[in-house]
């Protein structure tokens, strides 16, 4: 068995999934009477290490968009440099489960860059392990029923054990490799939803005439996304998605307008995107060759700086338009997540009696 002295887990959770993990991970080192400090990261979380090199670092996070979200990245960037201690990684995905066959979410660049960036800070991965607890993306569908719930999160608890006992034991897990070719064809896609994606899904959020103004929302946002604004909350580029406010909002007041979303696509799409392709069409300038590199990345930070400028502006002017009931009505009337079932870990499993 590797005698680590002690362990040190650090988590970034939105609705519980990464924060059970670290728990399961916690209590199996403990029942093997290694000590373990567990802590949830936010965008001040400082950390100084012990000078001593028979430790374990654990990184527990969701994944977001084929990546892990920035507040986990800023914080591995943040990260103090290592002496080859001993560090490993853990993504929740979005598990799903059909019948008796349980279905694994998308690591994409998630594992290797969080892996590369502790790798150049000198640190030693001795684990990469995906872990795919119930889909939490309620913006996109309804989340899953109780019964599954529990059913994936046994699975989960029984792959941590291992995956611990394993690490414990000196040995290495690199099971996020398993899905390489998958990851590597999916990159372009973490691309763009870093750069682009999380910053149009960070504007589809409202809350409805339920809000009672309790600012829970706010006070819990990890990365402080969510201000009030004319008296009803507004949620800023910050926004990870990560769901906790709509998750945990005692009102179920919060909710992604998806009728907004697909307006505002639809304009983009149709007036405002051909304007700019016909503006790059006649765009001549003498020293920039139209096929060049040089003029493709003019190109898409133009485009980009554009979508940023008319997204903050439409997402204001529908905040405007809520505040008349009729307008209000009807976006909560024409957002799916008024209807599906919501997603919180522990709330289910209290539900349950699991916990
Ligand atoms: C905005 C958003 C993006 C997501 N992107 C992915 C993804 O790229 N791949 C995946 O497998 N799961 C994805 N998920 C699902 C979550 O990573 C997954 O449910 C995770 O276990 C949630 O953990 P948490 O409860 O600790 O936040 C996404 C969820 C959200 C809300």
């Amino acid at each position: 068995m590797k005698a680590y002295e002690h362990i040190f887990l650090y988590y970034f959770s939105g609705t519980g999934n990464a924060k059970m993990a670290a728990e399961w991970f916690r209590n199996e080192s403990i029942s093997r009477n290694i000590p373990c400090e567990i802590e949830a990261i936010t965008e001040q979380t400082k950390v100084e290490l012990p000078a001593k090199d028979t430790i374990l670092l654990g990184f527990f996070s969701p994944t977001h968009g084929f990546n892990f979200p920035p507040i986990m990245l800023d914080f591995l960037f943040r990260f103090p440099r290592g002496k080859k201690a001993d560090v490993f990684i853990v993504n929740t995905r979005a598990g799903m489960k059909m019948h008796k066959l349980f279905l694994p979410g998308l690591s994409g660049a998630a594992q290797y860059f969080a892996a590369l960036i502790l790798l150049l800070k000198n640190y030693k991965i001795v684990g990469m392990q995906p872990l795919d607890m119930p889909s939490n993306w309620i913006s996109i569908h309804p989340a899953l029923r109780d019964k599954v719930i529990v059913s994936i999160v046994n699975r989960c608890e029984r792959i941590i054990k291992k995956f611990a006992n394993k690490l414990f034991f000196g040995k290495r897990v690199f099971k996020a490799f398993w899905s390489f070719p998958f990851d590597l064809a999916i990159l372009p896609i973490a691309f763009l939803y870093y750069f682009a994606g999380r910053f149009a899904l960070a504007k589809t959020f409202y809350a409805s005439n339920s809000c009672t103004n309790c600012g829970l929302c706010s006070k819990n946002c990890p990365v402080k996304a969510i201000e009030t604004i004319d008296s009803r909350m507004f949620w800023s580029y910050n926004c990870e998605s990560c769901m906790k406010c709509m998750s945990n909002c005692p009102e179920n007041a919060i909710h992604t307008s998806h009728s907004y979303s697909i307006g505002f696509w639809i304009v983009l799409m149709s007036f405002v995107s051909p304007i700019f392709v016909n503006y790059f069409e006649l765009w001549d300038i003498e020293f920039i060759e139209k096929s060049s590199s040089v003029f493709w990345i003019a190109e898409f930070s133009i485009e980009m700086l554009a979508f940023f400028i008319i997204n903050i502006m439409a997402y204001r002017i529908f905040h405007f338009f809520m505040r008349f009931r009729i307008v209000s009505k009807f976006m909560e009337y024409t957002s799916l997540t008024r209807y599906w079932r919501n997603y919180n870990l522990k709330k289910t499993l209290k539900r349950m009696q699991k916990i």
